[in-house]
Parts: structure tokens; sequence; C-alpha cells
């Protein structure tokens, strides 16, 4: 029987995508080496981190534009909406099927389609890191950048303080995110399908 095959990653997405996990990448390992740094022991040279770091964060949110008004004006966007109702059910649903199910060797119970090419804990997760903590993180980093624009304080707090704890705790959340969303990926009809879709664009289902 011939395999079926969903086309669900346009290039636009794919190109997106590339570039979002590099500059991820480079933007975890020159903030980590920051945070970390001491003349004496560096990961990268703290200078260099600092402009590789700032250089990257431009980038990254000009291609989150491109994201972002790409979903607005394609068939792409309906991916992130989420359907409140049922949604709990949805959730646990899929979080058993990881949890037991898998394990089982039951079908996973939201087959990928082409209206639905997320699962539901996959529809929920993107929308946080991709609605929520990437805008936070991008919002907080031009606002460090820019240090004048920040209120010298807020909730009777320092506000660069306040900012640039937003700054930490949304990096290091995306990138837990990155890490899980890595291996989840890895759940595929093989382990390495998911990783050739984001790369050819076409899903090979179960
Ligand atoms: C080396 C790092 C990364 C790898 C190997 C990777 C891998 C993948 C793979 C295989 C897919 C397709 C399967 C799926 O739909 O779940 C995917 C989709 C996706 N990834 Fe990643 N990813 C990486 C980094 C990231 C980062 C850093 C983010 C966000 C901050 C991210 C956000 C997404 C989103 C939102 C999708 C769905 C895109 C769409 O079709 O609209 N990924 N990723």
């Amino acid at each position: 029987m011939a395999q079926e095959k969903l086309y669900l990653y346009p290039i636009w997405i794919r190109l997106w995508h590339f570039l979002n996990a590099i500059l991820c990448l480079i933007l975890i390992i020159t903030g980590v080496s920051m945070q970390f740094s001491a003349p004496s022991i560096a990961l990268v040279n703290f200078d260099t981190s600092v402009a590789i770091h700032n250089i990257a964060g431009i980038v990254l949110t000009i291609n989150y534009l491109i994201f972002f008004i790409g979903n607005l004006f394609t068939f792409n966007g309906a991916q992130y909406q989420i359907v409140y109702r049922g949604l709990y059910k949805r959730l646990i649903t899929q979080a058993m099927y990881y949890t037991f199910g898998i394990f089982k060797g039951e079908s996973p119970p939201f087959p990928i389609s082409r209206e639905n090419k997320f699962n539901p804990l996959q529809r929920f997760s993107y929308v946080f890191v991709m609605y929520l903590f990437v805008p936070i993180v991008f919002i907080s980093g031009w606002a460090l950048l820019y240090p004048q624009t920040i209120p010298t304080t807020i909730l009777g707090t320092s506000g660069l303080h306040l900012t640039d704890l937003f700054h930490i705790i949304s990096g290091f959340i995306i990138s837990f995110f990155m890490i899980v969303h890595i291996y989840f990926c890895t759940i595929g009809k093989h382990p390495g399908s998911n990783f050739k879709s984001i790369i050819n664009g076409y899903h090979e289902a179960h």
C-alpha cells in the first residue's frame, strides 16, 4: 500500500523554523555564557557573547514577525487557535497516550490531518511558547538593549531587575521547551520521521 504523506510544513514555515532553532541555540549558548562568565573562565569571551547575543536577538525578532504575519494571513494560523471547549480532556487524553498508550502500542488518539497537524499538547505548548514566552523574551531583550526605556521602579522594585528577571525566566522556559520539544519530535513513525518532515515538508503517517 502506498504510504500516505501529508504536506504540512510550507517552505516559509520550514525556513522560519530553521532560523529560529539556530538563533535560539546561539542565544542560549551566549546567554548562559554571559550569566556565568568570570574573567578567567568564560564559555565565550564576555564582549563577544554580548555582541553575538544582541545581533541574534535582533534577527530573532525580525524572524518572529515573519512567523506572526505568516500565521495571520495563511492557513497555518488556524493551527494555533485553541478551542477551549473540552481542552482539559483532550490534554489529559494526549498525556495518557504519551505516558501509557504509546507503550502498549495503541494508535494516537488525535491522528494528524491537514486541519489538525498538532496533537492537543503540541498545539497548547506551541501557542504558549510562540505567543507568550518568545514575545516576552524579545520585548524584554529590546528593553535591556535600551535600558533608558525601562522605568526606574516598577511596583516598588528596580525596573531593570524586573525586566532582567522576565528575560531570564522566559529564556529558561524556552530552553526547557526546546529540550522537551526535540524529545517529543522523536515520537513519530520512526524516531527520525518528524525531523525529516520539518526539512522536506511532508508528514509520514503512523
Ligand atoms: C534544534 C532545535 C529544534 C529542533 C530539532 C526542532 C524540531 C522540530 C520538528 C521536527 C518539528 C516538526 C514536528 C512538529 O510539528 O512538532 C518542529 C516544529 C515546530 N517547532 Fe521546533 N525544533 C527545534 C527548535 C525549536 C524552537 C527553539 C522553537 C520555538 C522557540 C520551536 C518551535 C516549533 C514550532 C512552533 C513548530 C511547529 C511549526 C508549524 O508547523 O507551524 N522549535 N520542530
